[in-house]
């Protein structure tokens, strides 16, 4: 198993382009630290009760909380996989976690949207709560308005998709999730994509950087 990262801003298409090329290639595993963190606040455990007011806020969850999740993802994940882990680390303290955790990774791609793109991208996203496809109204729409072309569910907004809250999560990246690109760059594994392209076409420039 090894380990690709994906860096970027909220809404710059991580959680589409990591789906999109785990659906294609079943050698590549999307683990998503915002979705094991909806998934634990949605079946109510204690580690979800903790992060989900964090969440909210648009605010990082406890380090030591995210941190065990992603230790137990990587524990389990074995074999010929690369794993594209999509919002973790989140800051320096997490990136020496990772470190720490003796995870093999190979490369750190960030997606560059800038903020007057995100915006636009957050306000019309959708998302399925039961497969966690990803839609947007206008860049990417579902076949049928509000439904899952996969599942058939009915799609949902993000409760944190709220243009206060992006705010806050942009300035909470800018300060605490930026500095990873130099962390990255310095060890010679930091790989840039322009994230404004489409999403056929961010999905082929990831592909071929890593
Ligand atoms: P998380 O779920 O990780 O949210 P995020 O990083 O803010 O990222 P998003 O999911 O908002 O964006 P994305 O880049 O995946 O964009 P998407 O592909 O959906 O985290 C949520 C919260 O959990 C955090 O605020 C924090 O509280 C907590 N948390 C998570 N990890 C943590 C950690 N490690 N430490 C502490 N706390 C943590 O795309 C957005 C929209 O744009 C979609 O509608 C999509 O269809 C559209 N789109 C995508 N690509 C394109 C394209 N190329 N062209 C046009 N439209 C596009």
């Amino acid at each position: 198993m090894n380990i690709v990262i994906l860096l970027g801003a909220p809404g710059s298409g991580k959680g589409t382009v990591a789906g999109r090329l785990a659906a294609e290639h079943s050698n590549l595993k999307h683990v998503s630290s915002g979705d094991l963190l909806r998934g634990a606040v949605a079946k109510g455990t204690a580690a979800g009760k903790e992060a989900g007011a964090y969440m909210e806020a648009g605010k990082l969850v406890p380090d030591a909380l995210i941190a065990t999740m992603i230790k137990d993802v990587v524990a389990e994940t074995t074999g010929d996989v690369t794993m594209l882990l999509d919002g973790f680390p989140r800051n320096l303290a997490q990136a020496k976690i990772l470190d720490e955790m003796g995870a093999p990774v190979t490369h750190a791609v960030l997606i560059d949207v800038p903020d007057d793109i995100i915006q636009d991208r957050i306000a019309g996203r959708r998302t399925c709560p039961k497969c966690k496809a990803g839609y947007h109204v206008k860049n990417l729409p579902p076949k049928v308005d509000g439904i899952c072309d996969v599942c058939g569910t009915a799609l949902t907004i993000r409760k944190d998709d709220n243009p206060d809250t992006v705010k806050d999560r942009l300035v909470v990246y800018h300060q605490q999730t930026e500095p990873l690109i130099a962390y990255y760059r310095d060890k010679g594994i930091l790989r840039t994509v322009d994230g404004t392209t489409g999403v056929d076409n961010v999905a082929t420039a990831f592909l071929e950087a890593i």
